[in-house]
C-alpha cells in the first residue's frame, strides 16, 4: 500500500505526518519512508543528512528504528524539472513492492514528484493547519485530484469546523493531531515526534494520535 502525503502548502505538517505515521506503522508492519521533498525534511527527521549525489528513486535506504527510510538525494531535482510523471509512478510503485506500507513525503508544490506519488497513492493524506487561504488551497487541491479522478483523507491540528466545504474528494476524518511543542525538539533532534514523545514523557499521547491517523489511513 502507497500511503502519500501532499499539499501544496509549505509548512503545513506533511513532513511531520510521513516521519510519524512511518514510525507507528513499523511496529506491526513491515515499512519503507520515501522522501520526493528535494528539500530532504524527512530525511533530516531520521537525523540523515540529503546525499549530494544524483541517486534513482529508491537507489538507497537506511534501517532507522525498523522505518527503511529513503533519503533525498539531489537526483529527486532533475526528476522535478525534467522527469515525467509515467516513469516517476512507476519507480514510486517498484519501491513499494518491498513494503506493506510505503510512506511517501513530498514538495510544497504540484509538479511532478508530488503529481507522481499522489498518482501512484493507494491513499493520499493532506495534513491541514487553517490559516487564512486554507480553503482556496484545498479547493486547488479538491480540483487537481478529481482530474486524476482521487480522494483524499484529510485531518487538522484541531478546529475543523471551516474547513467542511467546498472539496469534495477531500474528506475530514475525526482525528486530530494538537499542536505541541515536542515536534519542534523533536525536530531539531532529528528523531520521530512520538518517539520523543515516548522516551520523555512516557504517556503517549502523540503515540495515541498518530495510531488513531493510522488506523483511519490504513484502515
Ligand atoms: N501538530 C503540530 N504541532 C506543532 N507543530 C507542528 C505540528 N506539526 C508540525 N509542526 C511543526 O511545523 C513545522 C512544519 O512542519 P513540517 O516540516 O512537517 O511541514 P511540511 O508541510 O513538511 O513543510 P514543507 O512544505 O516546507 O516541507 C515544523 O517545525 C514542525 O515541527
Ligand atoms: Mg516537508
Amino acid at each position: 500500500m502507497i500511503v502519500t502525503v501532499v499539499n501544496q502548502k509549505g509548512g503545513v505538517g506533511k513532513t511531520t505526518t510521513s516521519v510519524n505515521l512511518a514510525y507507528v506503522l513499523a511496529r506491526t508492519r513491515n515499512v519503507g519512508l520515501l522522501d520526493l521533498d528535494p528539500e530532504g525534511g524527512t530525511t533530516v527527521s531520521f537525523g540523515m543528512r540529503r546525499e549530494k549525489v544524483e541517486r534513482e528513486i529508491g537507489g538507497k535506504s537506511v534501517n532507522i528504528f525498523d522505518v527503511e527510510v529513503f533519503p533525498a538525494h539531489l537526483g529527486l531535482l532533475r526528476r522535478e524539472l525534467e522527469g515525467d510523471v509515467e516513469s516517476t509512478v512507476a519507480s514510486v510503485r517498484k519501491v513499494a513492492e518491498g513494503f506493506d506500507v510505503l510512506v511517501v513525503d513530498t514538495p510544497p508544490n504540484l509538479g511532478t514528484l508530488s503529481l507522481s506519488a499522489t498518482v501512484a497513492a493507494d491513499k493520499v493524506v493532506v495534513p491541514v493547519t487553517p490559516q487564512p487561504l486554507t480553503m482556496e488551497v484545498l479547493k486547488n487541491l479538491d480540483s487537481r485530484l478529481k482530474g486524476l479522478n482521487k480522494r483524499a483523507l484529510a485531518f487538522t491540528n484541531g478546529s475543523k469546523k471551516p474547513l467542511k466545504e467546498g472539496a469534495s474528494s477531500i474528506e475530514f476524518v475525526d482525528v486530530a493531531i494538537p499542536q505541541s511543542r515536542v515536534f519542534t525538539d523533536a525536530s531539531r533532534l532529528g528523531v520521530p515526534a512520538v518517539r520523543y514523545d515516548e522516551f520523555r514523557f512516557r504517556n503517549g499521547r502523540l503515540t495515541q494520535h498518530y495510531n488513531a491517523l493510522a488506523k483511519v489511513i490504513t484502515g
